[in-house]
């Protein structure tokens, strides 16, 4: 039996542990943390970087989605990469004889305020928007730049550099070798940003972790991406195929990043995973629960998320392998999140939760007084459209996923809140303080049809129904 997040509950167990005592971090690949165990799901319509930012200063995750050019798909990487760092390594310089045109031009691309100048490797200055605001755009940097540079070496500590900042009044900080070559930039903004997200999911040099989508036949994506991101994810709607498994084998061998591979739906799929594949990080589970799909309907092939994690997690725990599982799609609440960590997730997916957001790319609608945004399948036909990721789902010609709106839910930060207070209200009722725990103590019941519909609100006329619903 193929059992879906409706179909069951968490029973209450016996508690120990206080409200406040419940601890929400997870792995989300063999090698990296996250402070909550939500992901954003690479669809045009949620992952850009501006989604993928938001959520990895919660603690999250997002993973960029690929229905878009190699270069605009790198570009969004580099930006999530960029947002925060102690040091900055892929730092955007000028030259002296840039003009101050292009570099006011540069400034407003990256969205930074400052340019260190080189000349070869050597760093000879710095343009700051002070020194452009009113200065002639075909004056070249060497005639407005600052030459008197306070730099510091490789190794300073946050704290150290905050004196520096301090003691002198500057904003920027460049980091350079023994022969003045630029190694990096420090700066201010970047050491409030830390202070402001203290749980954000980070990197070992402080920038947000970034992952995003790749076709295990692009190599040359997966290449270039692996530049910037810590995590790819090979995204297709059936990895449990030959053509797929010979060319991740060829991918994995290639990046540096974790991969992580999906979807799959069964134990067989994770099974061959772990067996056939050297060097997964992470298994991307659950086929055709997404709200957004119609592959169970329209094909009657799929495997709900709840059931697709239970049978990876087995597989798992049968081989001892280290691989944290991914429960991807049909998450409507908290409370479902909870359940697939129960069976065995480390974290979940969600595309439709985080379409509703701020964050997620696309302009708020207003219907009939409410407001939506934009929501759509990577298999729909507007998406297909634009061709990029259509090699995602097997049947070329028939539409696997709808389109449509979702309601608007704020930014991501009031999302999150609330999906980490429930899913930490669920693990109370569990008696888990952590999510180790609520895998080994939860005990899940199957609810009847009746059941289910006893659990939803009953012989009330909420505002959002027209009659009295008396079940
Ligand atoms: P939710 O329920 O969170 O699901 O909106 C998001 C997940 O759905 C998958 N996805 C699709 N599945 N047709 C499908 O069968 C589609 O067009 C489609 N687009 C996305 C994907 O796994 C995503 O994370």
């Amino acid at each position: 039996m193929a059992l879906t997040f409706r179909d069951v509950v968490i029973l209450p167990g016996w508690v120990e542990v206080e409200p406040g005592e419940v601890d929400v971090q997870t792995r989300v690949t063999t090698n990296y943390r996250l402070n909550i165990p939500l992901i954003s799901s690479p669809m045009d319509t949620v992952t850009e970087s501006e989604m993928a930012i938001a959520l990895a200063r919660q603690g999250g995750l997002g993973v960029l989605h690929r229905n878009c050019s190699i270069k605009e798909e790198v570009e969004m990487a580099r930006r999530v990469k960029r947002a925060e760092s102690l040091i900055i390594r892929d730092v955007v310089t000028i030259t002296p004889d840039t003009t101050v045109g292009e570099a006011v031009e540069l400034m407003e691309k990256y969205r930074i305020s400052g340019l260190p100048v080189v000349e070869g490797d050597k760093l000879v200055g710095i343009v700051t928007e002070r020194d452009v605001r009113f200065a002639d755009p075909r004056l070249l940097a060497r005639d407005v730049m600052t030459r008197e540079l306070i730099t510091a070496q490789e190794g300073i500590t946050i704290e150290e550099a905050k004196e520096i900042l301090q003691k002198y009044r500057i904003e920027k900080l460049p980091v350079v070798d023994e022969e003045g070559r630029l190694r990096g930039l420090i700066t201010v903004k970047d050491i409030m940003l830390r202070g402001k997200f203290p749980h954000a999911a980070r990197d070992e040099e402080g920038r947000l972790l970034c992952a995003a989508a790749v076709s295990p036949f692009d190599l040359e994506r997966a290449k270039k991406l692996d530049k910037y991101v810590d995590i790819l994810v090979v995204d297709v709607a059936h990895f449990h195929n030959k053509r797929c498994f010979e060319a991740t084998a060829r991918l994995l061998r290639e990046v540096q990043a974790d991969v992580v591979v999906g979807n799959i739906g069964t134990y067989k799929a994770a099974e061959d995973v772990i067996t056939k594949l050297d060097g997964v990080a992470g298994l991307r589970v659950g086929i055709g629960s997404g709200s957004i799909c119609v592959t169970m309907e329209v094909v009657k092939a799929g495997s709900p998320t709840l059931y697709a994690t239970a049978q990876a997690a087995d597989a798992v725990a049968t081989y001892g392998a280290d691989i944290p599982i991914i429960a991807d799609g049909g998450v409507r609440n908290p409370g479902d999140v909870a359940v697939a960590l129960a069976v065995g997730a480390s974290a979940a997916m969600m595309g439709s939760v985080f379409a509703g957001c701020r964050e997620a790319p696309g302009e708020l609608v207003a219907i009939g007084g409410r407001y939506y945004k934009r929501y759509r399948g990577m298999a729909s036909p507007s998406a297909r459209a634009k061709r990029y990721a259509i090699d995602r789902y097997m049947a070329k010609g028939i539409a696997e996923g709808v389109e449509g709106w979702v309601p608007y839910r704020g930014d991501v930060a009031s999302v999150v809140e609330e999906f980490v207070s429930g899913l930490k209200a669920a693990m109370g009722y569990a008696g888990a303080k952590t999510i180790k725990e609520l895998r080994e103590k939860a005990k899940l019941a199957v609810l009847t049809e009746a059941g289910s519909r006893e659990a939803s609100p009953h012989s009330i006329l909420l505002p959002s129904e027209r009659t009295l619903e008396t079940r």
